[in-house]
């Protein structure tokens, strides 16, 4: 997909049901490797990032395929070899395949990840945690190699609860000799979600959903079966581009139990929800109320990928809105899209935000950057008067399956096409 076009102004009315969550997907399908049996990852979002994931699970010797509701993972065949580089360079996660092929290779060389354009990304914290498991690191011709000629078990302690430093000790303590007891874990759902499937597989982890993991290492693990939950990302678009289409929907399948942070925010602005067993009921208000403050923070605070979109919303709000970005630096990208909309932003420091509520947005021609900011501008389209052409698009592929489709469900006039340049 290339482009999306929006005729705005329209209120989202309806329900949708939402996708399986790329940030849960992709470190369980790098766990995958630790196991030398099949696994049945089921509701696997159909996304370019999984299928970068997969590319590079196959590259490895695993054969992998698609059912209706999910994908089979076999990993008996892995060679310990190098990974091709396109996959690796063009997404950050691919960094998970380090902690997992450490754990069943003892040895990785692989390119140093890429990702979203989206703040510096260093990978400090997860070669000083596998450095302390017992693995070397060189760097070798603009490659990363990494070697652990016995992987053991360690204390650590994470000076930030970075979500792919936890994913990556998680990952290689599960194989490693002994036991890792990981203080400053990162509490972000997606780490229950990678332990869920671990602990189905037959590991030994406490402290799920705490900042004090112990993960008893060595054990033999299993192929197994395991459900990746919904993603809390994609629910809580949707919501802030319904909060700012004054509409009224249903998410289907929502996790609400995960997006306290974002429920508030959305309340804040308005809008009345009511959480049901299988999703999220919002109407919003004739148009959003200002915010005191957003503040991004690691989970449970408010999620910095979706501060793009409560920008969105925000920039419709009824007075000023303050939004402070505090873990990526470059998330304020898609502001200078936004006002080509009619968006009034004031960037007043690094990483804050002041946003001067406007009455209305009209559509325009922009481009998206990154991943979320991408997706925040779909949502601006819906909300701005006439039309919006969203290009750059490539980037939305890589975390939601379809956003045109999900919005039409909601009454939307959105198409997906090919580019006028
Ligand atoms: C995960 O990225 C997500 N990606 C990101 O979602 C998300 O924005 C981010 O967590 C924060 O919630 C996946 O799960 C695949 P971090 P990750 O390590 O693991 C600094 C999306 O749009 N840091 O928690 O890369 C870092 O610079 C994506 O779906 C170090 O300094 O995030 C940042 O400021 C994009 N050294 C902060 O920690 C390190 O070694 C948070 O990073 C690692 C991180």
């Amino acid at each position: 997909m290339d482009s999306i076009h929006i005729q705005g102004g329209i209120a989202l009315q309806g329900k949708v049901r939402i996708q399986g969550s790329k940030n849960a997907a992709l470190p369980v399908l790098a766990a995958t490797l630790l196991t030398k049996e099949r696994s049945f990852i089921r509701n696997c979002p159909k996304i370019s990032d999984v299928y970068a994931m997969i590319s590079l699970l196959k590259s490895l010797g695993c054969t992998v395929s698609w059912e209706e509701d999910g994908v089979y993972v076999d990993p008996s065949r892995v060679q310990c070899g190098e990974m091709g580089s396109e996959e690796v360079t063009g997404m950050r996660s691919s960094l998970c395949l380090l902690g997992a092929l450490i754990g069943r290779c003892g040895r990785v060389v692989m390119e140093y990840p890429g990702g979203c354009v989206i703040g510096k990304r260093p990978i400090d914290l997860h070669l000083e945690a596998l450095g302390k498991m017992g693995v070397s690191f060189r760097e070798q011709e603009g490659r990363l190699c990494a070697e652990a000629r016995r992987l053991r078990g360690a204390r650590l302690r994470l000076p930030f609860p970075s979500v792919g430093a936890t994913e990556n000790v998680i990952l290689a303590a599960a194989l490693a000799e002994g036991e890792t007891v990981l203080e400053g874990a990162a509490l972000e759902p997606e780490i229950r979600a990678l332990c869920g499937y671990l602990l189905s597989c037959g590991a030994q982890i406490e402290g799920v959903d705490t900042k004090r993991l112990v993960i008893r290492g060595g054990r033999r693990l299993y192929g197994s079966e395991y459900r990746i939950p919904a993603d809390r990302i994609v629910a809580g678009t949707y919501l802030f581009a319904c909060v700012g289409t004054g509409g009224e929907v249903f998410l289907e399948e929502a996790p609400w139990e995960d997006m306290t942070a974002v429920l508030e925010t959305a309340e804040s602005m308005g809008a009345k929800l009511c959480t049901e067993q299988d999703g999220i009921y919002l109407q919003a208000p004739r148009r959003p109320g200002a915010v005191e403050r957003i503040q991004t923070s690691p989970y449970p605070g408010f999620p910095t990928d979706l501060q793009s979109a409560a920008l969105a919303a925000a920039a419709l709000g009824n007075g000023d809105s303050l939004i402070l970005e505090t873990i990526f630096e470059n998330r304020f990208r898609t502001a200078e899209e936004l006002r080509k909309m009619g968006a009034q932003l004031e960037e007043t420091g690094t990483g804050r935000m002041l946003v001067h509520g406007v009455e209305s947005l009209h559509g325009a021609r922009v481009e998206a950057k990154e991943l979320r900011g991408g997706a925040a501008l779909v949502a601006a389209g819906l909300m701005a008067r006439g039309e919006t052409v969203v290009t750059g698009c490539r980037f939305i592929d890589r975390g939601y399956e379809n956003i045109c489709r999900d919005f039409r469900e909601l009454g939307a006039r959105v198409s997906c096409g090919t580019s006028r340049r």
